[in-house]
């Protein structure tokens, strides 16, 4: 049977401080405000059961946690979510906004792990073949911006990676942002207000778009 998702699924990606949680205020501050029923969600989690499967991912213990457990995680939690919440939303005609997706999973578990394309591609397929997101922003920072900007704030397991770590990370986004043209790059090295701005801006093309 064909899943008719009516609602527009949109998502939100980008590095450790490049600004991801303001700018997801104003993509929703601007969906609002072209009459868009909108709501948010985030991954890993966006659902009770995928929030406990972020808590193991982020949690900092002595036992290293292993690439393909980390991988398969990723995308237990993204089964659940997308079952729970993301679809019913879409079938309601509700617009979703996601704080990461998939891309995050080639950028992190593919560019940064180092595990191949194919093996994410093909648990890709199984958990949402049929569905992609309609418009993804990354929001684009250089790593040496990136680590200035967070500091020494306490750091999940993920975020104390070394810097080549993330330089792999944002050459896959930027590889991938290349090639599909559902992707837009937004230059978030940019102060706060033009960052604001070419977000609305996107944002407001799309729904023109999509009326
Ligand atoms: P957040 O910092 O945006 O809340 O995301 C949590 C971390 O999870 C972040 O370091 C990126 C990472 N992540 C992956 O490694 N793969 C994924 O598929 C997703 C969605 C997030």
């Amino acid at each position: 049977m064909v899943d008719r998702l009516t609602g527009k699924f949109l998502t939100l990606e980008g590095s450790e401080g490049a600004g991801k949680s303001s700018n997801l205020d104003i993509v929703v501050t601007t969906l609002r405000d072209c009459g868009v029923d909108v709501a948010t969600t985030r991954e890993p989690g966006g659902t009770e059961t995928a929030e406990s499967i972020r808590e193991l991912l982020l949690a900092v213990r002595d036992e290293p946690l292993d690439d393909l457990a980390e991988l398969l995680l990723m995308f237990a939690a993204r089964a659940q979510h997308l079952t729970t919440k993301i679809r019913p939303m879409l079938r309601a005609g509700t617009w979703v906004v996601c704080d990461r997706f998939t891309d995050a999973t080639y950028a992190y578990q593919g560019g940064g792990r180092g595990i191949d394309a194919a093996s994410i591609a093909l648990l890709e397929q199984l958990v949402h073949g049929d569905l992609q997101p309609d418009l993804t922003l990354y929001l684009d920072v250089p790593v040496e911006v990136a680590f200035q900007r967070i500091g020494d704030r306490d750091l999940d397991r993920i975020e104390r990676e070394e810097r080549a770590f993330f330089e792999r990370v944002r050459a896959n986004y930027l590889e991938r942002a290349g090639r599909e043209e559902r992707i837009e790059i937004i230059d978030a090295s940019a102060s706060l207000e033009a960052v604001a701005a070419a977000v609305e801006q996107t944002i407001r093309r799309f729904v023109a778009a999509h009326p």
